[in-house]
């Protein structure tokens, strides 16, 4: 299944380097749940899990060791979209792949919007220090 949405590639990366890696590695994992067969669902969002935990905490990291005034907001949207997963991925263990293709078709128009609106600001803050 190809996706076309007007989010794709550029408007995920943010000129950060460290920021950059996380949302390239995000953007595969995505990009490898979307095409992949309906029994491999389960392995790909464990995949992305794992990825966007690690992602959202190296970000949350650099924020707190930096004292960065956006900090709560910007964690409240990761816990928003942590929660999520963790949702479509209960909703799939019951057999909801309809969750599992929505969720993944929404989330790179939901992390454009995020990119452009907490990460972008937070990149520019960082190199600036
Ligand atoms: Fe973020």
């Amino acid at each position: 299944m190809t996706q076309e949405t007007p989010f794709r590639h550029d408007e995920i990366f943010v000129g950060f380097g460290p920021i950059d890696e996380l949302h390239r590695e995000f953007q595969m994992l995505l990009d490898r749940l979307i095409d992949c067969e309906d029994a491999d669902y389960g392995q790909h969002l464990l995949e992305l899990h794992e990825h966007l935990l690690r992602h959202c905490g190296a970000e949350e990291d650099w924020m707190r060791q930096e004292r960065y005034t956006g900090y709560m907001k910007h964690k409240q949207e990761h816990e928003k979209l942590l929660e999520s997963l963790s949702e479509v991925r209960r909703r799939f263990d019951a057999g909801d792949l309809e969750s599992v293709q929505a969720f993944s078709s929404d989330l790179l128009p939901w992390f454009a919007v995020h990119a452009q609106t907490m990460d972008a600001p937070l990149a520019e803050f960082l190199k600036g220090n």
